[in-house]
């Protein structure tokens, strides 16, 4: 049976993004023809054997690395292990009838266009290639923070998410086939008027600080 393994590249661990959509990923999986494995960047940094994982991910046919956008690029946490997995193959070269892995990335990021990926997914197509492994498509998905919110409470069929969810699922059936067929990357994210959208990211983002709007902005002209 095939086996793909996700890789939770979000230092948020368990509560992020990131996480729920490999989640709901895995649920469309049909488990008769595939075989998943999850693994955590933020649980790897806390593990003494660090070459556990690296040896669970090269007996792989899929890897999926899912995480968020930091500064239009790839969290430094995900990158130092990417390099590791980088040193870890090189150290222990796949034998020459293997079957190269096949690599994806699902990134999702806080700003509403999902498109703002495009460059971290070309980081992800370069890696794959230096690597040796095989570089399939990506999906850029916007509006990040949203979607985590409310992960369990608007499903992905709806019609807010439907492009999303038509995004992944092109994602499991490219997983589960046999057969190669040309994909291009997958920009995507919620169908919403973007002033509402900011709208609600600024009431967001106010909560989060725990200071009324005035001080908040008071602050960060003071710091600008
Ligand atoms: C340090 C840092 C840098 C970020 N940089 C960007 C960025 O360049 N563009 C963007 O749209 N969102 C950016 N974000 C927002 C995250 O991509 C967004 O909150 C995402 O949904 C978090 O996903 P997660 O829950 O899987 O960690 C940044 C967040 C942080 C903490």
């Amino acid at each position: 049976m095939n086996k793909v393994c996700f890789i939770n590249g979000s230092p948020r661990g368990k509560n992020s993004a990131s996480k729920g959509l490999i989640d709901k990923v895995i649920e469309m999986l049909d488990k008769q023809k595939l075989q998943s494995h999850e693994l955590s960047v933020v649980e790897w940094y806390r593990k003494n054997i660090k070459e556990e994982d690296f040896e669970l991910m090269s007996t792989m046919n899929a890897i999926v690395f899912v995480f968020p956008l930091y500064v239009d690029a790839i969290p430094s946490s995900l990158l130092e292990f990417m390099y590791g997995f980088e040193e870890y193959l090189i150290k222990h070269p796949c034998p020459k009838n293997y079957n190269v892995p096949k690599v994806y990335s699902i990134i999702n990021n806080g700003f509403i266009e999902g498109k703002q990926n495009m460059n971290a997914l070309k980081i992800m197509a370069h890696y794959s290639a230096r690597i040796g492994f095989n570089w399939r498509f990506g999906i850029g998905i916007g509006a990040g923070e949203f979607i985590r919110e409310t992960m369990e409470v608007i499903p992905l069929k709806s019609k807010l998410k439907q492009s999303i969810y038509e995004g992944l699922t092109i994602l499991a059936t490219d997983l589960e086939g046999q057969v190669n067929i040309e994909q291009s990357n997958i920009m995507t994210n919620p169908s919403m008027p973007k002033f509402i959208f900011t709208a609600a990211a600024s009431r967001h983002w106010v909560k989060e600080a725990k200071m009324s709007r005035k001080a908040l902005s008071r602050r960060v002209w003071s710091e600008a």
